[in-house]
């Protein structure tokens, strides 16, 4: 299509921004809305650059009036906007529902009443819940099993988009990402958090034996998977993103500190989460024969990420000063003694 107009939700958070980026630069004739609440991850500084090129709307993805206004016109809509914090959803589920379950309703209803074509929704293999003890990848057709109220609100949410294919017949395609790292990433996921602390030489605060595995992407390649899935994905279906690199929580505090110089002193065992998933891992063959392929390695792409955090330090300084970033900081890993204590 050579002139398509996009919504684009939550795409001033982490991977919703590159994918912004990546679009703006592949296809110079496409409108881009964005619709992104800002929530305490969001943030305009993602989006730099591309004042003018975007249409930017500050606004709730669970509020039909401007969901209804933002998408009038749109042809499709790739939806990212999510509470995607694991811990969080630990401590206060409801911002999940609220967003994750009841906000993907209400763009799934105004893209029936707008006639769009496809509404690609970005979902997450922690749908399927823990793999641990196999060596098995998990497969679409595999059962869901969340265990987080995270997980649980992202699958509650993929029921809603696939009960609106088969009720209403709306075009949907889903993806499943593996667990993403890169620059921009807000300083509360395993790599952005382990990297900035390193940067200040304060400790890495590893869940329990730090032997939970998952399997690290690029953003740039979960990007480039959810733009193949948009233009080649059958509708109905759903289509796992996963780089088939296999770390756990110890290995990446160590390449890290290793990208880094840094003493492997600074790793601190803590309490686990509690219903820690102790492995994810899907099988991306579905994706691929799509066309996708992963170009990052992890041993390419975590040194490059550590570098971009060395070198963007007021990006996440200024996040690590706000109030938001402290008091989450300070209820979580307060309450998370060290192993050895
Ligand atoms: P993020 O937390 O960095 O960004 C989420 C964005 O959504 C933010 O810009 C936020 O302001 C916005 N948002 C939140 N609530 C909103 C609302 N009610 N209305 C409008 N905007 C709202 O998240 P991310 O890591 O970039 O994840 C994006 C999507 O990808 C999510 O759906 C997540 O479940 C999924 N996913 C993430 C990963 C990962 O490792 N980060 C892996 C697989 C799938
Ligand atoms: O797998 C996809 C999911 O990956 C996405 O759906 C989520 O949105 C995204 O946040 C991510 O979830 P995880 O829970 O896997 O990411 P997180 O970075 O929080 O944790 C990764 C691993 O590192 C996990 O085993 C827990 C561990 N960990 C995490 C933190 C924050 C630590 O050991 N210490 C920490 O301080």
């Amino acid at each position: 299509m050579i002139n398509r107009t996009l919504l684009i939700t939550g795409g001033a958070g982490f991977i919703g921004s590159h994918y912004v980026h990546m679009v703006a630069r592949d296809h110079p004739n496409w409108t881009i809305r964005v619709l992104d609440l800002l929530t305490y991850c969001g943030n305009l500084a993602n989006l730099e650059g591309l004042e003018g090129r975007i249409e930017f709307t500050k606004g709730d993805i669970a509020d039909p009036d401007t969901v209804n206004e933002v998408m009038s016109g749109c042809d499709a809509v790739v939806h990212f906007a999510a509470e995607s914090h694991v811990d969080r959803s630990l401590i206060d589920s409801r911002p999940f529902i609220h967003t994750n379950v009841i906000g993907t309703q209400v763009l799934l209803d105004a893209c029936r009443r707008q006639d769009v074509q496809r509404f690609l929704h970005v979902s997450t293999d922690e749908v399927y819940g823990d793999v641990a003890g196999t060596d098995s990848l998990s497969l679409e057709s595999d059962p869901f099993c969340p265990r987080s109220p995270y997980a649980a609100s992202k699958a509650a949410a993929e029921h809603l988009v696939q009960a609106s294919h088969v009720s209403f017949g709306l075009d949907t395609v889903i993806t499943r990402g593996s667990n993403t790292y890169g620059p921009n990433q807000y300083p509360e996921k395993i790599i952005p958090l382990f990297s900035t602390n390193a940067i200040d030489d304060a400790d890495l605060p590893i869940y329990g034996r730090g032997d939970a595995v998952r399997d690290y992407m690029h953003v740039e390649d979960h990007c480039l998977g959810i733009a193949t899935v948009l233009e080649h994905g059958k509708a109905g279906e759903a289509y796992n993103l996963g780089a088939r690199l296999e770390v756990n929580g110890r290995e990446v505090a160590e390449s890290i500190l290793q990208a880094m110089h840094k003493p492997e002193s600074l790793m601190r065992y803590v309490d686990d989460r509690p219903g820690h998933d102790y492995r994810y891992a899907v099988d991306p063959s579905k994706a691929e024969s799509l066309g996708w392929q992963r170009q990052w390695s992890f041993e390419d792409g975590l040194p490059a990420t550590v570098q971009w955090y060395a070198n963007h330090e007021s990006w996440w300084r200024d996040i690590k000063a706000g109030t938001h970033y402290k008091s989450h900081d300070a209820a979580w890993y307060e309450s998370r003694p060290s192993a050895s204590s």
